[in-house]
């Protein structure tokens, strides 16, 4: 079982795309029974797999979502016999992901988790990483992959600490590098605090529109890098409007009728698989 989280300090470079797309291609062409985390309060990954209705839908029948990892429910039930009481947090292993297509599983985000932030939660960098053991072991997951926030943030730290592998999609831009290298930072600090397993899968290009002067930049400044020339994926991710617009629709890119995009995504899973 491998755990593998999208991550880049920058905003917009899209983690969650390829985060909900490697995820549908493990589970459709390669049989694996894939679970989607989505950490992110801004829960752009449960809005692209989920529509607003079966979403709001879903919260009202009290449908599990990352907060149940963080902060199990305390919240009073009235008991005929004995009066309040308070409601039995649930198990970390009865929090129960929601079977979105066939073998691809969510557990959906949550906007709380802005709040929840400004609470304490001794403990609480490690619940992610607890939670991923208990339930794999229970519905047999062959991969979890983590979408993550663009900010460091405990969330941020509990994706690390719960994952083997990370993934950094890179849009190319002139800035592009920047949240790389925050990222590296963070990691290396945390390595001091934690004991952090995890390992960089690779770099994977995304939005790309090839052979402009800011890609070909982009590629320079990675093919002069001793370390992110050998990490870089082979396959990059083009640029189509069509991706953007049907995710929104919770279709993805092996549902669309761009060919370039399809075999990109499919031959960058099979350079994941050979990695893991
Ligand atoms: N290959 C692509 N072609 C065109 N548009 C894309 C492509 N990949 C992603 N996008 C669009 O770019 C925007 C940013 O992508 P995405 O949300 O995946 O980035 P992100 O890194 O997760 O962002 P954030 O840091 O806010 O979480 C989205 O509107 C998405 O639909
Ligand atoms: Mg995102």
């Amino acid at each position: 079982m491998s755990v593998i989280s999208l991550i880049n300090m920058k905003g917009g470079v899209g983690k969650t795309t390829l985060a909900i797309n490697i995820g549908d291609c493990l589970a459709s062409r390669h049989e694996k029974k894939v679970l989607l985390i989505d950490v992110d309060p801004q829960f752009n990954c449960s809005q692209s797999l989920m529509s607003p209705d079966d979403y709001i839908k879903y919260l009202k029948e009290e449908g599990d979502t990352i907060i149940n990892v963080f902060e199990r429910s305390k919240r009073p039930i009235a008991n005929t016999v004995e009066g309040i009481q308070d409601k039995k947090n649930k198990e970390l292993v009865d929090v129960t992901p929601i079977e979105v297509r066939n073998n691809l599983f969510l557990l959906p985000g949550n906007l709380e988790l802005y709040r929840m932030e400004m609470s304490p939660g001794e403990g609480r960098e490690y619940k992610l990483s607890k939670y991923i053991t208990a339930t794999t072991e229970k519905h047999e997951f062959d991969i979890v992959i983590i979408d993550t926030p663009p900010t460091p943030s405990i969330w941020m730290t509990s994706a690390l600490l719960a994952s083997n592998y990370y993934i950094i999609p890179v849009k190319p831009d002139p800035m592009s590098f920047t949240g790389i290298d925050l990222l590296e930072s963070i990691i290396e600090d945390k390595k001091q605090n934690f004991d952090l397993k995890i390992e960089c899968l690779g770099l994977v290009l995304t939005m790309v529109e090839a052979n402009t002067r800011v890609y070909n930049g982009v590629i320079e400044t990675i093919s002069n890098s001793n370390k992110w020339s050998s990490l870089k994926f082979t396959k990059e991710i083009p640029k189509r409007t069509e991706i953007a617009r049907e995710q929104l629709n919770q279709k993805f890119i092996l549902d669309n009728n761009d060919e370039k995009s399809k075999i990109a995504l499919t031959g960058l899973v099979s350079e994941i698989l050979a990695k893991i």
